[in-house]
């Protein structure tokens, strides 16, 4: 009977679906914790959270309560007046960041596409600079599929037949301040948009002193800083933002995946300075909005996801579990050097690199029921909930390790034969 409704919503989704990302075979139905069920009852130990997205793990009881409390009050009023949730959530978040102002959409390209419209406007209006136009942006980047934000993604493979783009747009090679520098000497600058860690180009942590000296560069030259914290914000890097490694705050910085714990949310958070940008004057109407940014329904969800964060110890349990995990994959280098290249990344945003096979290995991992999910082609991401427990890192390395020996045995075999 299961069996049947999972060939059934499989038929359905392959005649009626546009394909969104490499789908696996698989058709979930529920979760709780780090643990997925599909509709056949087969269980999955989930090291992906919905690609960094569920932080607190599937139905934690407190986000499940603050969801369906928040539904029976108000889901939806709209941005024509102050809705008491967007309220608190931007204290919530002005509170712990560099940032005085927060803009809510529904995406983490939404949130990249009013950064790089703020940089503009900010550039345009209160820089009086029009002149400031050209976007840097980093070699193997990723910051979300719109025009603008596939415009400043480094991957050629995101953009390709889509033009013409936004633009112009500088690509720069990452964790290179010397071509930082060289870029920001342009009086066309306007902005350099970037990760703190690049999470889809395959995990990229960039040498200590990079964000600082950007930060320097920056504001020497009167170039915008935009962080681009869709993935390493909400504690995914044991802190509450990534720029805090090296204490370099940016002028803007955006935020979506980890912020609701899977309610579609964004947010992108500036210095009042550089909000003077959109700030209409006096009586004129908005200068960007969004009907469903900032909905009472996700921004309860985020504020709850921020107080269990707090209160769970949740930042201390990333940077220890993250330290274990890290030990755990950085054996494998030593265990499988054929295979496996480095352990990468840090708080629990770690990956495997690896020489070679990195989807057949994410493949095999799903089929032994271990969800973890791929970064720039060659690196097997692990972005569990927040909260993981040793026991369940235990298990995925099991996992991971039983696919590892099988590969290395298919190898030597070809290479036998
Ligand atoms: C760093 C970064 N920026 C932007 C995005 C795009 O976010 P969304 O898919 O919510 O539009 C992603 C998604 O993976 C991301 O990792």
């Amino acid at each position: 009977m299961t069996h049947d409704r999972h060939d059934a919503l499989m038929n359905a989704a392959r005649r009626h679906l546009i394909q969104n990302y490499r789908q696996q075979p698989i058709v979930l139905a529920r979760g709780e914790g780090s643990v997925l069920w599909d509709v056949k009852g087969d269980r999955y130990l989930d090291m992906t959270a919905g690609i960094a997205v569920c932080c607190l793990g599937h139905s934690h009881p407190k986000l499940t309560a603050a969801i369906s409390a928040q539904a029976s009050k108000l889901v939806h009023a709209s941005n024509l007046y102050y809705l008491e949730a967007q309220v608190l959530l931007a204290q919530a978040l002005v509170s712990r960041s560099f940032a005085q102002r927060a803009f809510f959409c529904n995406s983490g390209a939404e949130a990249n596409e009013a950064a790089l419209k703020l940089a503009r406007r900010y550039q345009q209006v209160v820089a009086k600079a029009p002149d400031r136009v050209t976007f840097i942006a980093t070699e193997g980047s990723f910051h979300g599929r719109t025009l603008a934000t596939v415009a400043v993604t480094g991957q050629e493979k995101y953009r390709l037949n889509f033009g013409p783009l936004p633009g112009p747009v500088r690509f720069i090679s990452y964790g290179n301040l010397d071509a930082a520098r060289e870029a920001l000497q342009d009086s066309r600058a306007c902005a350099i948009i970037l990760e703190p860690i690049q999470a889809e180009g395959g995990i990229i942590v960039p040498p200590p002193g990079y964000l600082k000296g950007l930060r320097e560069l920056c504001t020497r030259t009167g170039t915008l800083l935009i962080f681009d914290e869709v993935q390493t914000g909400v504690g995914r890097t044991g802190s509450w933002f990534g720029y805090e490694h090296e204490g370099s705050a940016p002028d803007i910085m955006t935020l979506a995946k980890g912020l609701a714990g899977g309610v579609p949310i964004g947010a992108m958070l500036a210095t009042d300075e550089v909000a003077r940008g959109f700030l209409p004057s006096e009586g004129e109407p908005a200068t960007h909005a969004s009907t469903f940014g900032g909905n009472p329904l996700a921004c309860a969800a985020a504020i709850t996801v921020i107080d269990v964060i707090e209160s769970e110890g949740l930042l201390e349990n990333c940077r220890e579990a993250s330290k274990y995990l890290w030990r755990g994959l950085h054996h494998f280098v030593e265990k499988y050097p054929g295979l496996a290249r480095e352990a990468r990344g840090r708080g629990l945003l770690l990956g495997l690199n690896v020489h070679r096979d990195a989807a057949a290995i994410v493949t095999r991992c799903r089929e032994k029921r271990l969800l973890v999910s791929l970064a720039g082609g060659s690196t097997i991401r692990f972005v569990p909930a927040l909260h993981v427990a040793r026991q369940e890192i235990d298990e995925a390395l099991e996992i991971l390790d039983q696919v590892l020996t099988e590969r290395t045995e298919m190898i030597n075999d070809s290479t036998r034969a």
